[in-house]
């Protein structure tokens, strides 16, 4: 009986060492909170993130060409996803934590038949995504990028997918620095995501982060 215990014991302490070490990244980056981490290559390349159309949809704003002068620097839809375990991170505490990937993939709006862009739809006259068009990303890692307040921006391409495979971090000029001077909070437009707003949490979430099957 005190053996099984004892082993017992042992098992458990096992378990909770594993589970709160968490994730390490080869950088020694701890992405203990996050359950699917941005990779990097050896030369510290970010890897594109694979399957974030299934990651929670937090919010889609719009530039349109037309009401930019017909230049927008991004005139597509900038439909923004998080992955999931980020996504309950940010409900409970109102913060990102270190790991969270920032995925916005640009969708053109369908050719307007007006001056400003729009078109008539059965809906009514508005902008209407049509396709995919390019790949925004940004990593929340403070020991990989200490000089832009601890988030590194990547581009894997403007146009048409298949997207790049791997992206060096973009410069300050090209992302970094917009964010720096005008992003809400800890270098992200967190405002317009609706969906990141703590009143969410009561009500919509189970007790635990949901377990996404084949997605540990
Ligand atoms: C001139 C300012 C500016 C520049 C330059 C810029 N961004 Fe942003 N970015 C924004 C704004 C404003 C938003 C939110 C509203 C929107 O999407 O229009 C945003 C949103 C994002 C988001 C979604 C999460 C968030 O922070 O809201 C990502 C990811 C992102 N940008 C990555 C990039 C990358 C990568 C580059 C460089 C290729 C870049 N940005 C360049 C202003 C900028």
């Amino acid at each position: 009986m005190f053996r099984v215990t004892a082993m017992l014991l042992i098992f458990t302490t096992l378990l909770t060492t594993i589970s709160t070490i968490g994730w390490v990244d080869s950088n020694g980056s701890n992405y203990s909170n996050v359950r699917n981490g941005p990779k990097f290559t050896p030369s510290g390349e970010l890897q594109r993130p694979t399957g974030f159309r299934r990651w929670i949809f937090i919010g889609s704003p719009i530039t349109p060409n037309a009401l930019n002068g017909g230049a927008a620097v991004f005139p597509e839809f900038h439909n923004v996803y998080v992955e999931p375990s980020v996504f309950d991170f940010y409900l409970r505490h109102q913060r990102w934590p270190e790991g969270t990937i920032l995925v916005k993939e640009l969708q053109l709006a369908r050719p307007g038949s007006f001056r400003d862009g729009s078109r008539e739809e059965a809906s009514g006259r508005g902008y209407f995504p049509g396709a995919a068009n390019g790949l925004d990303v940004s990593v929340k890692d403070a020991r990989r990028f200490p000089d832009t307040k601890g988030w590194g921006f990547f581009n894997f391409g403007h146009h048409a997918p298949p997207y790049e495979s791997t992206a060096t971090e973009a410069s300050i000029a090209a992302c970094a620095g917009c964010h720096i001077s005008s992003a809400h909070e800890d270098m992200v437009f967190s405002d317009f995501y609706e969906q990141l707003r703590p009143e969410h949490d009561a009500t919509e979430l189970p007790d635990q982060p949901t377990r996404i099957p084949g997605n540990d």
